[in-house]
């Protein structure tokens, strides 16, 4: 018997894109999403990956609730970018990106979520994980091999042993998950108090298995005042900055 789940009729792309954190780490005046590379903000860059792209049908902005939208730098949407008010923990802020999505798309929609920190996403990678993942019931997320070798520690200062590098993956953004799936996993692994840092890790407490997508180790999250340097670079590589052009 087919999976019920698995068919339907041109299921819709939307993105879905955290920026309500303050950025702790990064330890700047404003929320590290709002730093300028070249002439547009990091919040910027990401964005218009997702509304250059020809599939993705919306994008739904996940923000804090004292940033005023019309005064940030957002690149020309055309009506496609909605804007919702975050939680406290980014699974909050996901959940009411969702919640949203819930009275505009279907279940069975895709939604790509992704971390405005990301601004250096391929979009080779995008177009790869759009390729791989559409007949899927369910969904997964851009990963990259991890090139280091990993140690479990035994919760204190020592190893207590060494993981196959072989199956250890990084866990990068976007993750795209079918709608109602993540929205049902999502909440759930809240209620549970189960700790929520991915939308993969929701969908696995769900009993599900996301699916791994390779992708750039380029797609750096923005975390540290040294990874601003980086994405620099990167965006230069990229020919999204302009070169020479330090801002
Ligand atoms: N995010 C969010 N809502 C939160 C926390 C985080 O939308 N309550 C977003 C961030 O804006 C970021 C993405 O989730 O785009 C990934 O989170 P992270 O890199 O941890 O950003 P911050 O939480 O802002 O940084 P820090 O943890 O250093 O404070
Ligand atoms: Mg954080």
């Amino acid at each position: 018997m087919a999976d019920p789940r698995e068919q339907h009729a041109d299921p819709q792309f939307w993105a879905l894109i955290p920026a309500a954190g303050i950025g702790r780490r990064m330890g700047a005046d404003q929320p590290k999403q709002f730093l300028t590379l070249g002439s547009h903000s990091i919040l910027s860059h990401t964005l218009s990956i997702f509304l250059e792209h020809p599939r993705i049908r919306g994008v739904v902005l996940v923000l804090g609730p004292e940033v005023d939208p019309d005064a940030l730098d957002l690149p020309f949407a055309g009506g496609r970018l909605f804007r919702v008010v975050g939680g406290a923990e980014r699974a909050d802020s996901v959940q009411n990106g969702l919640d949203f999505l819930a009275e505009r798309a279907t279940p069975d929609d895709w939604v790509l979520v992704h971390d405005a920190a990301r601004p250096c996403l391929p979009i080779a990678d995008l177009d790869r994980l759009l390729g791989d993942l559409g007949n899927d019931p369910v969904g997964g997320l851009l990963a990259a091999p991890s090139t280091d070798t990993i140690k479990w520690s035994d919760g204190g200062a020592a190893v207590e042993r060494t993981l196959d590098r072989a199956r250890v993956w990084r866990a990068l953004t976007p993750q795209m998950f079918r709608l109602g799936v993540l929205r049902e996993a999502n909440a759930a692994a809240r209620a549970a108090g189960h700790p929520v840092t991915d939308e993969a890790s929701a969908i696995e407490f769900f009993g599900e298995r996301p699916r791994l997508v390779e992708g750039s180790a380029v797609n750096i999250k923005v975390t540290r005042q040294e990874d601003l340097e980086l994405a620099r670079l990167y965006l230069m590589r990229q020919g999204r900055l302009q070169e020479g052009f330090r801002g």
